[in-house]
């Protein structure tokens, strides 16, 4: 039976000591306090006005750019239900967003995956398959820290996805929650602020910056095309919740989201720092590339290792992960993604001891030293 004490690196949520409780609390008052016709009306389809002005500045946008929704989760899908239809070819990255995956399938769109590297996208194999006479409506691409795997795009290959996108006419969908969440190397520029010929739509989140439960994301994109997916929000919810974003409003301009953002960093360095330690203690053959920021990271073990069998074994043993197939369309059995941000860095040494116990039982591999 598995222990009643599950450590589970499955979620990409943080966990509570990361949170900045108080912080949320006293904007929640302020919120009520300076705008309350705000913050209980019906509000805009577009977002609470003040939040989508303080977004605005900070990408150096005008503000008809921007239309905050509940959870850049909601962002993706009226960009997907807006660009996609059924039989449209889509790129995204291999592995991806097990959610990406989801909505476009579930549009009956043609998912093309294109292999991650270490340093991104492959963008060579990319413009193979465009060469080759595939026209992607959108390209898909989680640029910091990727979720499954934990890797960043690299400038060069920002740029190389660029000249793509100008000469074959496509939308890089960049997809961008992790960015401020860099804990080691330097931040590298955005697509869209590179962008100089309206080829990139831009999506970000407050969950991993102020917290998941909050529900604020948010897309950058060309004015007609945020007009356009403003006309759907309007139909969908009328608009989105006023008071969670009053609230991240507020958090913004006091200067508590900085606080925020330098805990999750401080803390997510010191889980990578014990995972890596974890990972070399008690499961040798993991083959991973150490993340610089984000939540995540992909592990790979020998190649006749059976995940499914894995995930039971842990299961059994009280650890728990996201199988790497959940994230591709085929293959990737000998793989899984560790979600660190969810596991203090003092139970981490347990949990990947648990999980290399799992990896002996169905392998036969000998203990380590
Ligand atoms: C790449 C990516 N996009 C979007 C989301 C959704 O985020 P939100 O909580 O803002 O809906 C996530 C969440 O894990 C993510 O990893």
């Amino acid at each position: 039976m598995a222990p009643s004490d599950t450590i589970s690196f499955a979620r990409g949520a943080p966990s509570l000591d990361i949170v900045d409780v108080d912080g949320l609390r006293d904007s929640a008052v302020a919120a009520f306090t300076n705008d309350p016709g705000g913050v209980t009306g019906y509000g805009t389809s577009i977002g609470y006005p003040p939040l989508r002005r303080w977004i605005a500045e900070q990408h150096s946008v005008d503000e008809a750019q921007v239309l905050v929704t509940n959870g850049s989760m909601q962002a993706d899908a009226f960009l997907f239900a807006t660009l996609v239809s059924a039989g449209d070819a889509v790129v995204v990255e291999k592995p991806t967003y097990d959610r990406t995956l989801l909505n476009l399938r579930s549009l009956g769109a043609d998912v093309r995956m294109v292999s991650l590297q270490t340093d991104g996208i492959d963008v060579d194999e990319l413009a193979a398959l465009l060469e080759s006479g595939l026209k992607p409506k959108l390209v898909h691409i989680i640029p910091n820290f990727q979720n499954p795997a934990g890797y960043t795009l690299s400038l060069d290959k920002r740029r190389a996805l660029l000249t793509l996108a100008a000469e074959h006419d496509f939308v890089i969908f960049e997809d961008d929650p992790y960015r401020h969440i860099r804990f080691s190397g330097e931040d590298i520029a955005t697509m869209i602020e590179m962008d100089d010929s309206d080829k990139v739509v831009y999506a970000s989140s407050f969950s991993k910056t102020v917290c998941p439960g909050i529900r604020v994301g948010y897309l950058v994109g060309p004015k007609p095309l945020i007009a356009q997916i403003q006309k759907l929000a309007t139909n969908t919810y009328i608009s989105p919740s006023m008071v969670s974003q009053s609230i991240v409003h507020e958090f913004c301009v006091s200067g508590r989201i900085d606080s925020s953002i330098a805990t999750v960093k401080a803390a997510l360095a010191d889980r990578v720092e014990a995972l890596d330690a974890a990972l070399q203690t008690h499961l040798p053959d993991a083959r991973y590339t150490l993340p610089e920021g984000g939540y995540f990271m992909w592990v790979e073990l020998p190649e006749d290792t059976d995940v499914d069998a894995l995930f039971d074994a842990a299961n059994e043993r009280g650890v728990a992960f996201v199988k790497g197939p959940d994230f591709l369309l085929e293959g990737g059995r000998n793989t899984l993604r560790l979600a660190y941000s969810g596991v203090t860095a003092d139970r981490i040494d347990e949990g990947i001891a648990r999980l290399a116990d799992a990896y002996r039982s169905v392998t036969g591999a000998p203990a380590t030293a």
